[in-house]
């Protein structure tokens, strides 16, 4: 799915840079340009620059620079999709819906309905929180030694120890039974009516990255069981992908995000300053909380708690986060329990060096390893040798491999030469078993996909799409032989519709504007796998001529193919001749690239 080019730049040009900009930055008007302080490295004097004129901006520090979509994108780091809806939004400009579903409508009407009752809930404890009722949660929250802006800052309330408060307020404004079942802040019971779920708790809202109310989560003051409360799963809240914290995190410029355990720990850390930190609740750490997390930051710094449950939880989370492609790292609390405790017995400056020391997630790994091991028998101290190959033969780069090597040598004193050649081994075995794998999954694969296009066909347009990209005189070449159409599959078939349409318009291709209209980053990243085909350099001219000829002819060959199996099946006799001549054809057909 993505926007008509024009929507774009009406969107575009509906959003004045410099007010957007400012908005965020403080800007002074220098001349032609507005200056600032560049958002996205740290200066302290101003070389950020915004162009009315041009509607860019670039910072002469960093190099950074794009237009209004770029800048939304990099700072709040927004998808192309959701700066469009944003500055939409903000223009007033009403984007086109795509042909919506009556199911689709009512999940959305359903959504709404939800987003505006958990609103409601979170005010109704917000403002309890502050009434007379309240002053014992207050004085709990004084107690964790929450300031009175943490505390607003969160939005934290608290639910009444009489329980149905709520659900009789949720009443009067007019919801009704069946609806507040699904919210989960209530139980409806077909005897009993309906109550509260939290009672008697500090109320802890769990926001989605927009800041919107999704659920909640309630501590009781003292020892009672459960500890915290949390809404169930609804249409608004899953557990498995929402970060508490996040809505704050991913504005706070920092290249890492701070992961710990609990609410607590969030809060306690935003308070000292390090507003980067987030948290998954109450469930396991999954890898859609990784992928959510690779969308702002390359890096992780564990901080769970120092306990057995702790490190078995770090060493859960690693290869999960490992695998969304996040470095990690694991931060020290010792002797102190979690953030929360830690930053309270020694201040922001204290835990900050911890951040500073956090060891590499490897050496995490190990040490937690070797406790597990009985150096001084020699058959344990194989084993565990054999684990770290193991984990070293994992590094795909081998320059990290070696420095891990290197220093586990030093540590280990297994003499580098021993344990290279462990590596090595194991890293061989791994290795063929992956490609044996790897065949195998693409016999089954091939087995099961018979009669769909053969592989070869799908490089031929990558290659013809990177040439075009990348030489535009190409275009004139091919324009009498092939079009858009041509392309059989997706993404290759859109993709051919926008670079043909941006070549007609402006006899240039720029594969980045393409990008952008596709949403989804796997989408994305396809499409830039479409335009990275390696045309190869080490042939010569007439090589070259002979490939793009090849290729040319071959994608508009399998385009009449299929055609023709289509007339077939709908015994269209003439339109099958008409294509079997078209065929013949072809053979005469000449395209050079010369
Ligand atoms: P902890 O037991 O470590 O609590 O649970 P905590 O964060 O240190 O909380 P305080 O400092 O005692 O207030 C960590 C997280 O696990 C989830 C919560 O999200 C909590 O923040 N949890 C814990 C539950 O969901 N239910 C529970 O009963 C306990
Ligand atoms: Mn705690």
């Amino acid at each position: 799915m993505y926007y008509e080019d024009s929507l774009v730049e009406e969107i575009r040009s509906k959003n004045d840079i410099v007010d957007v900009i400012g908005s965020y930055v403080k800007l002074t008007k220098k001349g032609a340009n507005h200056m600032g302080l560049c958002p996205f490295h740290g200066e302290k004097t101003p070389s950020f620059s915004v162009s009315q004129g041009k509607q860019m901006y670039h910072c002469f520090g960093c190099g950074v620079g794009g237009n209004v979509f770029t800048f939304l994108m990099e700072y709040e780091n927004y998808t192309f999709m959701e700066a469009m809806r944003v500055l939409a939004e903000r223009a007033g400009v009403e984007l086109p819906q795509k042909e919506q579903s009556e199911e689709a409508k009512q999940t959305h009407e359903l959504r709404n309905k939800l987003f505006e009752v958990n609103k409601l809930a979170a005010k109704y404890y917000y403002v309890l929180l502050r009434s007379d009722r309240g002053t014992g949660a207050m004085e709990y929250l004084k107690n964790r030694e929450l300031t009175d802006e943490t505390i607003q800052h969160f939005g934290l309330g608290y639910s009444d120890k009489f329980g149905g408060g709520l659900y009789k307020y949720l009443k009067k404004e007019g919801y009704g039974d069946d609806f507040l079942k699904l919210t989960g802040l209530v139980n409806i019971d077909e005897q009993k009516g309906g109550s509260d779920k939290f009672w008697n708790r500090v109320m802890f809202p769990i926001m989605d990255i927009n800041s919107k109310v999704i659920a909640f989560g309630g501590r009781v003051m003292g020892d009672g069981m459960p500890k915290y409360l949390n809404s169930p799963e609804t249409k608004l809240f899953d557990k498995s992908r929402n970060l508490y914290g996040l809505n704050f995190a991913r504005t706070s410029r920092k290249s890492y995000f701070l992961l710990c355990e609990g609410y607590m720990d969030v809060i306690a850390l935003h308070q000292a300053g390090f507003t980067n930190a987030v948290a998954s609740l109450g469930t396991a750490f999954t890898g859609l909380h990784a992928n959510l997390m690779s969308r702002y930051v390359k890096e992780v710094l564990l901080t769970y708690d120092s306990d057995e449950a702790g490190t078995k939880a770090a060493l859960r989370a690693i290869p999960i986060l490992k695998e969304s492609g996040i470095s990690v790292k694991v931060i020290n609390m010792k002797p102190y329990k979690d953030p929360d405790e830690f930053i309270k017995a020694l201040g922001a400056e204290e835990y900050q060096k911890r951040i500073d020391q956090a060891s590499s997630s490897f050496f995490f790994e190990i040490n937690v390893l070797e406790q597990q091991y009985d150096l001084q028998d020699p058959e344990q101290k194989t084993k565990f040798y054999n684990e770290i190959a193991g984990k070293l033969a994992g590094f795909p780069e081998e320059i990290e491999r070696n420095n891990y090597m290197e220093a586990v040598d030093r540590i280990y004193h297994m003499g580098y030469e021993n344990l290279r050649h462990l590596v090595n081994s194991i890293g061989s075995r791994k290795l063929s078993q992956q490609i044996a794998q790897e065949t195998k999954e693409r016999e089954k694969e091939t087995g099961r996909k018979k009669g769909k296009p053969e592989e070869g066909i799908y490089q031929s347009q990558k290659m013809l799409l990177t040439w075009m990209a990348e030489e535009t005189k190409t275009y004139d070449k091919i324009k009498n032989v092939i079009s858009a159409g041509d392309f059989t599959e997706e993404p290759y078939k859109s993709v051919a519709i926008m670079v043909f349409e941006q070549y007609e318009n402006e006899k240039m291709i720029t594969p980045a504007r393409i990008i952008s209209r596709f949403e989804s980053a796997e989408e994305q990243a396809k499409v830039a796998e479409i335009f990275s085909a390696s045309v190869r350099e080490e042939l010569s001219e007439a090589e070259k001529n002979k490939a793009f000829s090849d290729t040319v002819l071959r994608i508009r060959r399998n385009s009449l193919e299929c055609a023709g199996r289509k007339a077939i099946e709908e015994n269209n006799v003439t339109e099958y001749q008409r294509i079997i001549q078209q065929i013949k054809d072809l053979q005469k057909l000449n395209v050079t690239l010369g």
